[in-house]
């Protein structure tokens, strides 16, 4: 079977195409590298053994992605991870965020429905829960008003797909991810920013490897433990896998309505200084570091309660937060010396 993965030379995509591969799918990635390389593709093939087919495609645009869709017969699935993603760059750019994130999302979806593709999942995000009340967080959770035009595409997507998938035959899961953090263990596909890092671990990652002069933890007095912020990091690889599992769900049949939403985390939240202490602890590198003041709109604390996906997809996250930071690195070692 044939699973097209948009943004697939992303983060999230490449280590998705891995898994697919490695599940028996062939994958087709449809991709304007924007925010990607298209060496990646090579990669994926050292690693699998098997070369995903590529279009370069920005499907925002209507045309291109009928082109796409026209291009490869036979798809029984869409995994879509095209989209922008930087909250920051959100709040200065919100047209840029919706005509992107929306309009993709539409331009697959109508394609789908000329094209007869039944299984879609959506790239969502913990984002839609905001502030929790409590924790852990449940998929019952209230979705609170969204803070950034970023997080607003998350919550708008699955409104989406709510009311698509009820009048039509397309089946979808939502995957809520919370912190995607790590690297593959090959060191071969990892995650890639653009420009100064706006996320914790490849800002670690720069700075131990000198790129970056010192880390800036945003934050001492928060009502936590330590006075540091507390997410629920997982590993990139486990979050493919859930991937996996959500499309032969729906392949199989065993989904059990329309659209369904799951929490991707391990239930485990860390601190900032948690992060940092299993960095050193699993790299042996020492990080320079110091406090600052807090980021606007950062979420003081959040993890996800996994009963759910347990229970459901059957699906668990099984990497420790060493094998995270410590992955991480060895990516980062790699960058370096392929400059
Ligand atoms: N942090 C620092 N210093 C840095 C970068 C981050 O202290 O240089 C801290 C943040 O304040 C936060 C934690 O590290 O406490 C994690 O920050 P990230 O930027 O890595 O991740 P966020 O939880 O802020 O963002 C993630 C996703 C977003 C998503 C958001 C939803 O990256 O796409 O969760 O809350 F929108």
């Amino acid at each position: 079977m044939k699973i097209l993965i948009t943004g697939g030379c992303g983060f999230i995509g490449s280590h998705t195409c891995v898994e697919l591969q490695n599940a028996g799918f062939d994958v087709v990635i449809a991709d304007n590298l924007s925010n990607s390389t298209d060496k990646v593709i090579d990669r994926i093939e050292k690693i699998t053994g098997k070369r995903p087919e590529f279009i370069k495609a920005d499907l925002s645009d209507a045309l291109e992605c009928n082109k796409v869709f026209d291009t490869f017969g036979g798809i029984t699935g869409i995994i879509n991870f095209a989209a922008s993603k930087a909250v920051g760059e959100s709040m200065e750019k919100p047209i840029m965020y919706y005509k992107n994130n929306l309009g993709i999302l539409l331009n697959v979806l109508e394609n789908m429905q000329k094209h007869g593709i039944k299984y879609f999942v959506q790239s969502s995000s913990c984002t839609v829960y905001g502030e929790p009340d409590k924790l852990p967080i449940k998929e019952s959770s209230p979705v609170k008003d969204a803070t950034s035009p970023y997080g607003h595409t998350k919550q708008i997507a699955e409104q989406m797909l709510g009311f698509i998938t009820s009048s039509s035959d397309i089946r979808a899961v939502a995957l809520r991810y919370f912190n995607p953090i790590g690297a593959h263990p090959t060191a071969l596909i990892g995650e890639l920013p653009n420009g100064v890092p706006n996320n914790l671990l490849p800002f670690i990652t720069q700075t131990a490897a000198g790129i970056r002069k010192e880390l800036k933890v945003f934050g001492n007095d928060y009502p936590t433990a330590d006075g540091t912020c507390i997410r629920d990091y997982i590993h990139v690889v486990d979050l493919a896998k859930a991937h996996v599992v959500a499309m032969n769900r729906m392949i199989e049949n065993k989904n059990k309505k329309a659209l369904e939403f799951f929490n991707i985390g391990t239930g485990h939240g860390y601190s900032v200084l948690e992060i940092i202490n299993s960095f050193e602890r699993s790299t042996g590198e020492k990080l320079n570091w110091s406090f600052a003041p807090r980021r606007a709109g950062d979420i003081i604390q959040i993890w996800a309660d996994t009963e759910f996906a347990e229970k459901e997809l059957g699906w668990k996250a099984l990497e420790d937060i060493d094998s995270m930071t410590s992955s991480a690195w060895k990516w980062q070692q790699m960058l370096g010396e392929n400059k």
